[in-house]
């Protein structure tokens, strides 16, 4: 399993996070925005992400919980990100997003809120890159993992095989030791204040690659 590491909730500013994260083994920086309507909080204007990885070297996985997230996509693609993914109950214009994204040469991926049915995203679900499943309420970091995620994990790699599908799945949300085993079927892992409100990063993410060596 891949880990991805947000920067939203940690010991130290945005800087030295972003700078701690590269030096870790992880395969991807998760970037959240918000807007303050699709979730309540705001965190980053665009020129604020932008600033913020301008020397950073990881891949970059976007998950933008923002209404209209057509207007963002221009400029995030100029940080040249591997995926970007925006929330199915965000916007009306699914299709028109997947493509502007994809147009941009960046993989396009849908996220899914806790009490949204998988069978919502049916319709696209060939014309994406990846599914990221919530495993907490969107809006801020270091809330408990949901346990119905296991349940939906279980039905999205269902889907994924029946269909023939390629996509990969994210997991978000209250990821540590101790819950990482129960996604160990998804590809990406997000894991944010587990990692980054401890000093030692790689310690962390040792942590939950030992948590999945060690299930039975
Ligand atoms: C929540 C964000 C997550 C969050 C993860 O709205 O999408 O990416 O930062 O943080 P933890 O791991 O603390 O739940
Ligand atoms: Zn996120």
């Amino acid at each position: 399993m891949q880990i991805s590491v947000s920067y939203l909730s940690s010991l130290y500013d945005k800087e030295k996070t972003i700078e701690l994260i590269n030096k870790t083994d992880a395969q991807y920086i998760h970037v959240d925005l918000m807007d303050g309507g699709f979730v309540s909080h705001k965190n980053f204007t665009i020129n604020e992400v932008l600033d913020n990885l301008k020397d950073n070297k990881k891949p970059i996985d976007i998950h933008l919980m923002v209404f209209d997230p057509i207007i963002y996509i221009e400029k995030l693609a100029t940080l040249k990100p591997e995926y970007i993914t925006f929330h199915l109950e965000a916007t009306k214009d699914i299709i028109k997003t997947i493509e502007l994204i994809k147009n941009l040469g960046i993989k396009a991926g849908i996220a899914l809120n806790p009490e949204t049915n998988i069978m919502e995203l049916m319709p696209y679900i060939s014309f994406i890159d990846l599914v990221l499943v919530m495993s907490v309420a969107p809006g801020e970091g270091g809330q408990k993992f949901l346990e119905g995620t296991k349940e939906k994990l279980k039905d999205l790699i269902a889907i994924r095989k029946s269909n023939n599908l390629k996509f990969k799945i994210e997991v978000d949300g209250g990821i540590n030791k101790d819950t990482i085993p129960f996604i160990k079927d998804a590809d990406i892992a997000v894991s944010g204040s587990y990692i980054c409100k401890n000093a030692d990063y790689q310690l962390m993410i040792d942590n939950l690659k030992s948590a999945l060596n060690n299930i039975d």
